[in-house]
């Protein structure tokens, strides 16, 4: 059994991005492993954030991570800053970086670029993120890959507090999926799909109705060819949205690619279209039957208690073998 952590940030609603990339993975490895699934609010607040609106997005949050399948029996599902041992972390994990190697991080370089009065946290923002992992002795990082960079960073800052100060944090390995670790903007298929983007016909969500849903998938950019065929280089956009439907659907890209051969692209739309709409509605009518009920804050409650307790344990240990407070018996 394998120890597994991953977050996700409540910047926005989830895309299909999110889901397909991470979020349905993360339903299947709860089943032979220790997981912990965080609402990462303390990243969200890199960037300026609208209260009320921070407010409802951790909450639905929340709610979308139970209604795709999380089962609090099995996980530990929790809120980021109501655990205050990832805080007091990120910071221990702030003093073992280097300004150097986070301003590297592409992450910073893209949110940080052409902006004034950029908050220190958002350079800061991996080590954090390093902490969150390693709080729990995770051996797996469920992610898509836009996260590859900062979990290599996170492997580099274990083994140097390891190496500098005691053998304490266990070394974490990415795990991304092979198909759906990138899924495209609908508008511009070289940007990958995002919630913080401000075209919202980029972007599916995972709570956008039927009618939405159809709407963005008709308009999603394509390209003149009209031959529904998988090639990343020159059909970026078709791949794209192969990409989708194969995992929405559990069908291969060449069963796809032989379905809607002579097809044109208006067909393969409307059927794609229909196949998000059949994934999502069950997922939407759960987390419709979730959102207000005091059950979320049930589930939420005792998920930061069983997070409390094992990230406290790690983190004692971590200021312990830095010298800090006082010795205790
Ligand atoms: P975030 O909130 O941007 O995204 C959450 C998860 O969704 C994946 N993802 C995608 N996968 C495929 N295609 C896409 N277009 C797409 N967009 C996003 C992300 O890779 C991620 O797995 N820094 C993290 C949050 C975080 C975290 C952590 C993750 C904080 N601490 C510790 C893992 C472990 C982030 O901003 O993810």
């Amino acid at each position: 059994m394998n120890t597994i952590f991953s977050g996700i940030q409540p910047s926005g609603t989830i895309t299909l991005g999110n889901y397909l990339g991470a979020m349905r993975h993360f339903v299947d490895l709860q089943e032979e492993n220790q997981c912990y699934f965080c609402i990462v609010d303390q990243h969200a607040i890199t960037v300026p954030q609208d209260r009320l609106k921070l407010r409802k997005n951790i909450r639905s949050l929340a709610a979308l991570y139970l209604a795709v399948g999380i089962d609090p029996k099995k996980s530990t599902l929790f809120i980021q800053s109501e655990v205050p041992a990832h805080a007091q972390m990120g910071w221990i994990m702030q003093c073992v970086s280097y300004i150097g190697e986070l301003e590297r991080m592409t992450q910073f370089k893209d949110k940080s670029a052409g902006k004034e009065g950029v908050s220190s946290a958002l350079l800061t923002y991996p080590p954090l993120m390093a902490a969150d992992i390693l709080l729990y002795n995770t051996d797996i990082v469920p992610v898509g890959e836009d996260q590859k960079q900062h979990l290599e960073l996170t492997r580099n800052l274990a083994e140097r507090f390891n190496s500098q100060h005691n053998d304490i944090f266990t070394i974490p390995e990415i795990q991304t999926p092979k198909v759906g670790a990138r899924i495209m903007s609908l508008a511009d298929p070289t940007k990958k799909m995002s919630k913080s983007d401000e075209n919202v016909k980029s972007y599916i969500s995972m709570l956008d109705d039927e009618k939405q849903i159809e709407k963005k998938i008709k308009s999603a950019v394509t390209d003149s060819e009209g031959e529904v065929r998988f090639d990343k280089e020159e059909k970026p956009a078709i791949s794209n949205l192969l990409s989708i439907f194969s995992l929405v659907t559990d069908q291969s890209i060449e069963q796809l690619e032989t379905t809607y051969k002579n097809q044109g692209y208006g067909t393969f739309k409307q059927e794609l279209a229909t196949a998000v709409i059949d994934k999502i509605r069950p997922i939407q009518t759960r987390y419709n039957e979730l959102i207000e009920s005091p059950e979320l804050d049930d589930i939420l409650d005792q998920g930061a208690e069983q997070a409390h307790r094992v990230a406290n344990k790690t983190l004692k240990k971590a200021e312990r073998a830095m010298g800090l407070g006082r010795k205790r018996k």
